[in-house]
């Protein structure tokens, strides 16, 4: 397979590696973790998911950069040229990775607007200043139902997400989330510094990391492999096209390790900031806070602290920093197959596609406006727009993914080529090779069925 062009390629190995962190790194880290760990009971659920990360996570996204380098194409293509037989069959595991792609980016960056709308609320004096958390759930809920509002944000994120993709690989998403990613982790350790300082951080190290298996139910279990996938970006294509951009001589599975490891950090690291703050305002109950603890329940507690709404302002920016990285890579999965199968230019493709999930998007930001599909109003399924599409992309269609890429790589891939995205650069050789293929085409797949049979309640 002939490399691309250099404009289409990283410009370094470093530029792709923060490339792939920033698309991992987002919400899914930063604010779903906190609370979905809390829910769940903190330590056990937390080591399952770890456990997660290891056997479904870095095997699976080795696998994704792998056919995208090996391809030297977008999701659709990609599967298609690599495919041995029955090409037009396997190239729907990159058309599914595309809807999906598109539908989680149309809901999650009306919650990245969200963040945009508490940032500025946190500088304009906008949130309570009251120890009254029905004020602070007051304030999200008034957001909630303001379609404008949430329309606004969500079309400001689009633009922002498309003013990146629409520059390229090189100038546009290596050279912006190199600086986001920068600017993340220096916010990040200023916060962890910050929390480290509270009465509380031990209590909150003994939660995330001590065995309390209280919360933990079987359901915790597939709630810990679907965000496996969510925050490592898995199942639908990101990973593939990043790793189309990367030349030859650059390592995939060392990359894979060093995201997933690097995005589990900052999820912990998360973790260890939102719950000091919070436990510090008084709040006992970690797992009341559910969505809404990174909205309402630590600006609550941490406008107590010196300088407490700076620190707000400061949470809600880092959210819609790492939020960005993610939204261009969820961009960059349609924009990079309207260009590769349609031969569109990419200022073209990425207007098309931007305009679409934007549109896409208004009935998720519309889903708690009274009359649209809330209050028993509109419902598909019992569900609002928001949950339903929610719930069908990152749980269903993610896994789905993930497990056809599997399968891709245990039937459909011709066995030397693959061997040789590994080998070729010395990571560790045939053994290593075989052991991520066991992992790959056994140990996920398996993984996967016996989730997808848990949800459906069949044992
Ligand atoms: N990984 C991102 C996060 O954790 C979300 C995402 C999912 C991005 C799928 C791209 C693809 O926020």
């Amino acid at each position: 397979m002939e490399e691309r062009k250099a404009s289409s390629q990283w410009g370094s190995r470093l530029g792709f590696m923060v490339a792939a962190l920033g698309s991992a790194l987002g919400l899914g880290s930063l604010w779903r973790f906190p609370y979905i760990a809390a829910e769940n009971g903190g330590g056990l659920f937390v080591l399952v998911y770890l456990i997660f990360i290891v056997l479904l996570g870095v095997p699976l996204m080795a696998a994704e950069m792998a056919i995208g380098r090996s391809s030297q194409s977008s999701p659709v293509r990609a599967y298609g040229t690599l495919a041995t037989k029955h090409k037009r069959a396997w190239q729907s595991i990159g058309a599914l990775g595309v809807i999906t792609g598109v539908l989680i980016l149309s809901y999650y960056s009306v919650v990245a607007g969200w963040s945009l709308d508490y940032f500025r609320l946190s500088l304009t004096g906008g949130l309570p200043t009251s120890n009254d958390i029905d004020a602070f759930k007051g304030v999200f809920g008034e957001l909630l139902k303001s379609p404008g509002t949430l329309l606004f944000w969500h079309v400001v994120v689009m633009l922002c997400t498309a003013w990146v993709v629409g520059r390229g690989v090189k100038g546009g998403i290596e050279q912006v989330t190199e600086w986001l990613m920068a600017i993340l982790f220096l916010i990040l350790i200023v916060l962890l510094g910050y929390s480290m300082t509270l009465p509380t951080f031990i209590d909150s190290v003994k939660f995330v990391f001590g065995f309390h298996a209280e919360d933990f139910t079987s359901e915790s279990v597939l709630e810990a492999a679907g965000h496996a996938f969510f925050t490592l970006s898995l199942g639908m294509g990101a990973m593939l096209t990043y790793g189309s951009y990367l030349d030859k001589r650059s390592g995939v599975l060392s990359t894979a390790v060093l995201v997933s490891v690097m995005d589990t950090v900052a999820s912990l690291v998360a973790c260890l900031v939102v719950f000091p703050v919070t436990l510090n305002g008084g709040i006992t109950e970690l797992k009341e806070g559910g969505p809404g603890l990174v909205f309402n329940t630590l600006p609550l507690s941490a406008q107590a602290l010196p300088f407490g709404g700076v620190w707000i302002s400061v949470v809600f920016a880092l959210l819609f920093v790492a939020a960005l990285a993610s939204t261009v890579s969820l961009l960059e999965v349609p924009v990079s197959v309207l260009i590769d199968s349609f031969g569109l230019a990419r200022r073209k493709a990425t207007a098309l596609a931007a305009g679409v999930i934007t549109l896409l998007g208004t009935p998720a930001a519309l889903s708690w406006t009274p009359g649209f599909f809330s209050d028993g109003m509109t419902k598909i399924f019992g569900k609002s727009w928001f949950d339903l599409v929610d719930s069908l992309s990152a749980n269903w269609f993610l896994s789905l993914g993930a497990l056809g890429t599997c399968l891709f790589i245990a039937f459909a891939m011709d066995r030397k080529q693959l061997a040789a995205e590994f080998v070729r650069n010395h990571e560790g050789g045939r053994k290593l090779f075989q052991l991520w293929f066991l992992t790959t085409t056994v140990v996920s797949p398996i993984i996967i069925v016996v989730v997808f049979l848990k949800t459906l309640n069949v044992f």
